[in-house]
């Protein structure tokens, strides 16, 4: 089974979530073949492999991938064989081959080749074996077929790098789409990371990303956003992928649902709202939009109607940003409005897009724990040529987070431990507001071959019997 009949767009309903995809053992065992090997996996950024040798790891459950850069060349969008990916495993004897430095996310580093740690075996940037000590005594069926790297499949769009470890896999951009046709326009290959986090939870890789990927949680974890408005939005199957996202409020267009406004004053409220954010979440705005908001009481008129409070918002941050040399792409406001706030690429990546930032939430098994997992948070935008920030990624306890982002943390490990109470019935997300939580599972169960979202009628037939 490499490839899942896609459910397509099919309509959610109310249903009922068994809780093995979260807390069985033998669930997250099975994981490892049947989703991690069969998938495309975001494993980094094109950005931090730019020169030839230049090589980052990633981990998923047990397995390792090297990622090299074997060839010059621009691979933002395609890796155009500039960018090749290996098992991260010397063909010897099964040592690892490059190590993960200890209390680091991953590998990363330039190399003119990797040398197993072991024997010494060397492996060549195009993954073939170059010095191997002794070799004659194996005779000629040590083979070039024998000795080379294992090879995945890489690809890179929007200046991420994807890994596949199946053969058969389809294409990325085959894979990836309606996402990619929909992100596209917004230039993501061009941002930058401002700063990106990794921590370790005691939940389930789904908890914490199900924790982001829908709003309906937003004014029992995060109850001051509600003086600014109400955020419960909604989650759409798109294809394998799922989007969510507000409807624009009466009287403004598409464009100014993503970029929102507050509600009362709307050069007040925008302004706190704004100011709130870039404190709470250090993320989804950046400092031109902030510092422009701050201004909105002092320049605009009392009564100024929101649609005309956004535009001078919008167009004001836009010029100062180009004075800068940072150049906002020109996305038309019904392909703002269609694509929503965020995607969550399956199964386990989200991009928060934007036109002049992004917000990506990833999280992998830790392990075959199903208890656990890494969660990992990057935070991108544009940036004038030259000035762009270096930037690791860094380890943080969950409770050096910004201080929203530790309200979201704060349910991770109450819900793996809820999950488990004897008796309970599974969960029954909201269709429309939680439903790319039931996306996730949809999918999820066809890849698994387990764990399909079942109507919330049988649930109800069952508490009646
Ligand atoms: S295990 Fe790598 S050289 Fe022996
Ligand atoms: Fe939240």
């Amino acid at each position: 089974m490499n490839k899942p009949a896609d459910l397509g767009n099919q309509a959610l309903q109310a249903s009922v979530i068994p809780v093995e995809a979260y807390i069985s053992p033998e669930y997250a065992r099975a994981e490892a073949e049947k989703l991690w090997r069969k998938v495309w996996l975001q494993a980094g950024r094109v950005e931090d492999l730019p020169e030839v040798g230049c090589y980052i790891t990633y981990d998923i459950g047990h397995d390792s991938i090297l990622i090299v850069r074997v060839a010059e060349g621009d691979a933002a969008n395609g890796a155009n064989g500039c960018i090749k990916a290996y098992r991260n495993v010397c063909t010897h004897r099964g040592r690892r081959l490059v190590d993960t430095p200890a209390g680091q996310r991953n590998a990363r580093g330039k190399r003119r080749n990797f040398v197993c740690g072991f024997h010494a075996w060397t492996f060549e940037l195009d993954g073939t074996a170059g010095s191997i000590a002794h070799k004659d005594a194996w005779g000629p069926a040590l083979c070039d077929s024998v000795t080379r790297l294992g090879e995945v499949q890489c690809d890179t769009w929007a200046g991420f790098v994807w890994i596949n470890q199946d053969p058969e896999a389809e294409p990325l951009r085959d894979y990836l789409e309606p996402a990619a046709a929909m992100l596209d326009p917004f230039r993501l290959q061009d941002m930058r990371a401002r700063w990106r986090k990794w921590t370790v939870f005691d939940c389930n890789w789904k908890v914490a990303l199900e924790a982001f990927n829908e709003t309906y949680h937003v004014p029992g974890t995060h109850p001051e956003f509600t003086q600014f408005g109400d955020f419960t939005g909604w989650g759409r199957p798109q294809g394998k992928h799922s989007h969510i996202g507000y409807d624009a409020p009466e009287g403004l267009d598409e464009n100014k649902a993503k970029l929102r406004l507050g509600i009362g004053d709307p050069r007040v409220s925008t302004a706190e709202m704004q100011k709130y954010t870039w404190e709470g979440v250090n993320t989804n705005t950046t400092q031109t939009l902030v510092d422009v908001a701050q201004t909105l009481p002092d320049v605009l008129p009392e009564d100024t109607p929101p649609a005309e409070v956004s535009r001078y918002w919008l167009e004001t941050a836009r010029r100062i940003d180009e004075e800068r040399g940072v150049v906002w792409p020109k996305v038309d406001s019904e392909t703002v409005g269609a694509s929503g706030t965020s995607w969550q690429i399956f199964p386990n990546q989200q991009i928060g897009h934007a036109v002049n930032n992004m917000l990506c939430y990833h999280a992998r098994p830790f392990g075959s724990d199903p208890d656990k997992c890494y969660f990992e948070v990057a935070v991108y935008e544009l940036f004038p040529e030259g000035q762009v920030p270096e930037t690791e990624w860094v380890y943080a306890d969950p409770d050096q987070f910004p201080h929203v982002l530790r309200q979201d943390f704060s349910n991770m490990a109450a819900v793996q431990q809820g999950m488990k109470t004897g008796g309970y019935a599974g969960n029954i997300p909201n269709p429309v507001a939680e439903g790319a939580v039931l996306c996730l599972h949809r999918n999820l169960a066809r890849y698994m071959g387990t764990g399909m979202p079942r109507p919330l009628e049988t649930l109800t037939e069952e508490s009646a019997s």
